[in-house]
């Protein structure tokens, strides 16, 4: 989707990654994402001295959806604590699969890709009905 303005969503993202709290691992995450309203969405890792609790940051980029009024992710960015994109995790590749189905872009080293082509035949809400 060419209107993206990929540039902004890093700087978000990193500015979110500023505010991580990642006292054990000290690999503060940051993630942004445009909203299909407009908005610019964006969350930070949690971490827990239980470490296996910890909260990755799309988990946080997810309860902002749903705080602010929720709506369908168009397109994300994740960086890590030097500013580089992030690859997301399984269990967030999940996630945002949720919340923005298989047209949901993300930006890779490769440019952006396609949510259908980063969580090939992931199970959603459909796979439920
Ligand atoms: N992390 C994220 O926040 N998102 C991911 O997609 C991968 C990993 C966090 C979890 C943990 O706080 C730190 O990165 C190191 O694994």
């Amino acid at each position: 989707m060419s209107s993206i303005n990929w540039d902004n969503l890093k700087s978000e993202a990193k500015l979110a990654m500023a505010k991580a709290y990642a006292p054990y691992s000290k690999f503060p995450v940051g993630v942004a994402a445009l909203v299909d309203d407009g908005r610019i969405i964006s969350g930070c890792n949690v971490e827990n001295a239980s470490y296996g609790l910890t909260l990755c940051a799309e988990c946080s980029l997810v309860s902002e959806l749903i705080m602010s009024g929720g709506g369908r992710l168009i397109a994300a960015v994740c960086v890590d604590k030097n500013g580089d994109l992030l690859s997301p995790c399984g269990r967030c590749r999940q996630l945002l699969f949720e919340h923005g189905g298989e047209k949901l872009e993300l930006l890779t080293p490769e440019g952006p890709k396609s949510m259908a082509e980063i969580l090939p035949w992931g199970f959603g809400p459909k796979d439920l009905s």
